[in-house]
């Protein structure tokens, strides 16, 4: 019997990564536009020349921590509790870091239209949920 591949359905919070990106090759611009309407005190803690290239990065780093923590938690997923930690040298309170995991969620969710169902919806609150925990115990 041939093996079956790990992932062969992916979880809900994989599948709202994969139908974003079927509509948005870069999720960056939508990220930041909403964090930045939502929290603009958020826009002055990033470097004024070369933040395009952090804020890149630091979204690419937090989905993976993301993909991680809801999938196999081998390893990324600690990130979010690092990070959590050394942004207080950003500015970055607790709660605005936080923030940043729900943002991404809208951004989703505003992407997905019709295509965000239930599951992921509910992947979704859990996972912020957790992350919650997590950021409470690392407190
Ligand atoms: C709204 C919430 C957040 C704000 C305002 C914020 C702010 C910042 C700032 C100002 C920097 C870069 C400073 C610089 O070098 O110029 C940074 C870097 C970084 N942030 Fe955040 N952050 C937030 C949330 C997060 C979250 C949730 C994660 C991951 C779990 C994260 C991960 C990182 C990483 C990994 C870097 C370093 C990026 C690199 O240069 O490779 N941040 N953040």
């Amino acid at each position: 019997m041939a093996l079956l591949p790990m992932n062969i359905s992916p979880n809900p919070i994989e599948l709202s990564f994969e139908r974003a990106a079927t509509r948005c090759a870069d999720l960056t611009p939508l990220v930041y536009q909403r964090l930045f309407d939502a929290h603009p005190e958020a826009k002055a803690m990033f470097r004024s020349q070369g933040s395009e290239l952090v804020k890149g990065s630091m979204l690419a780093l937090t989905i993976e921590a993301i993909l991680d923590f809801a999938g196999e938690r081998r390893g990324h997923f600690r990130l979010i509790a690092c990070e959590l930690a050394s942004h207080d040298a950003y500015g970055t309170s607790r709660q605005l870091f936080i923030a940043f995991f729900a943002v991404i969620r809208d951004t989703l969710r505003d992407l997905l239209g019709d295509e965000w169902s239930v599951e992921i919806a509910q992947g979704w609150e859990e996972l912020l949920t957790d992350i919650d925990a997590v950021a409470g115990a690392t407190a």
